[in-house]
């Protein structure tokens, strides 16, 4: 059963209202403790503004009876979208993108309900965007007057850094200048987005809209808290979840980058039977050919896979000299470390062939993106 409680407050197909300028969107798994203290404080935030709370509640216990009731004397609307077992589609982010579809106003604001992103802090984002020059504004933990603390363990802060900057190599122009694209904490201007073109996913609902649109950013310092009560759900698996994520968002380059290479081998492989068959020793053309690839490869990725940052980035010759040296270096490394795979750990030729060939593309690639093309 999916319940949007107070049926007073929704309008034509289930959203509506006139009259809220702001939705504050909450996806809840298991929070029941924390709901009374996160209404209390969201009213007391926003005082006098016109604005409802929308829970998107994707919960096994008494959470959606706590929201209910704790809707019943709060100073401000109140609703709950419970999405029964079965119909939970792309967990947190899946509900926060059924919550966009479903809030009263344009103007949405998200945050988690377990009290690490302060209440205290949505005035600021709805008046930041209230100046008209960003469609989404991000609270953020890593820029000035912002905190991380509430990350907790020295394990989530490194896993968290370590995320941050894997996603920012590998969208380096697609996060419009943010600094926190993985927080859960942010305004988004609905009116700006087509909720279509969203393939949500895991924890990172953020990532896909700043990835898969073209919104402006803006940004406000954000102190993130410890959790009140309860448990996070943060798990490995969420971990695999958002690499998937990832791997899915940046797909398109990649692959063209891949396909590239593809070809690079293939041509390899001919200028090698070409020279010998002209005579020429089979190490002698190995390196012809190897050369010959890199430079090909190189070309044809510049033109085609890192086209749009190439602006960006260093002149043409720097790019060319960088990504040059890092090729002949990772081929010089690789037959030494296929020998050590082979002869130390017994692994077999092919399989360690195939293993240093996946990890050398997935260097190439970090490289590129993040050395031969930075901004
Ligand atoms: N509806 C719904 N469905 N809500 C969920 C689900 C789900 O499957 N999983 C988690 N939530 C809710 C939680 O109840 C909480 O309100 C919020 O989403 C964040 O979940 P936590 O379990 O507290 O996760 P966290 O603290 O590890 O992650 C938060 O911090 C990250 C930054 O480090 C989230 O805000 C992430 O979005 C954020 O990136
Ligand atoms: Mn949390």
């Amino acid at each position: 059963m999916t319940r949007l409680s107070d049926p007073a407050h929704r309008g034509p197909f289930g959203r509506e209202r006139a009259g809220v300028d702001v939705t504050v969107i909450v996806p809840t798994r298991n929070e029941q403790a924390n709901v009374a203290e996160l209404v209390r404080q969201l009213a007391a935030a926003l005082g006098r503004r016109r604005a409802e709370i929308l829970f998107v509640d994707d919960s096994e216990d008494d959470t959606v009876a706590e929201i209910e009731r704790v809707a019943q004397d709060a100073p401000l609307p109140v609703r709950v979208l419970h999405r029964p077992a079965g119909e939970r589609t792309g967990g947190l982010s899946g509900a926060v993108v059924a919550g966009l579809a479903a809030a009263a106003a344009d103007v949405c604001v998200v945050m988690d309900g377990d009290l690490q992103h302060p209440p205290a802090l949505v005035p600021a984002l709805v008046d930041r965007h209230a100046r008209g020059d960003a469609d989404v504004v991000v609270a953020s933990r890593y820029i000035g007057g912002g905190d991380s603390t509430g990350l907790g363990t020295t394990l989530r802060f490194g896993v968290s850094r370590a995320a941050t900057i894997l996603t920012k190599s590998m969208f380096p122009l697609r996060l419009h200048g943010t600094s926190d694209p993985m927080t859960g904490f942010f305004l988004v201007d609905r009116s700006r987005l087509d909720l279509s073109t969203l393939r949500p996913s895991g924890f990172k609902i953020l990532l896909e809209l700043l990835v898969r649109t073209d919104l402006r950013a803006a940004e406000v310092p954000m102190r993130f808290h410890e959790r009140a009560e309860g448990e996070s759900k943060a798990s490995l698996r969420q971990g695999v979840t958002f690499l998937v994520h990832l791997a899915r968002l940046r797909f398109g380059k990649m692959s063209l980058f891949a396909g590239i290479g593809a070809l690079g081998a293939v041509a390899n492989i001919a200028i090698v039977w070409l020279l010998t068959s002209l005579g020429l020793g089979y190490i002698w053309a190995a390196i012809v050919a190897a050369e010959v690839t890199i430079v090909a490869n190189f070309l044809l990725a510049e033109r085609f896979v890192f086209a749009d940052m190439r602006g960006r980035a260093s002149g043409f010759r720097r790019r060319f000299l960088t990504s040059f040296a890092f090729n002949n270096a990772e081929a010089a490394i690789r037959i030494p470390v296929l020998a050590f795979l082979v002869e130390t750990w017994h692994i077999s030729s092919v399989l360690a062939t195939a293993i240093t060939l996946a990890v050398a593309f997935v260097a190439r690639f970090v490289f590129h993106s993040l050395v031969v093309y930075a901004p």
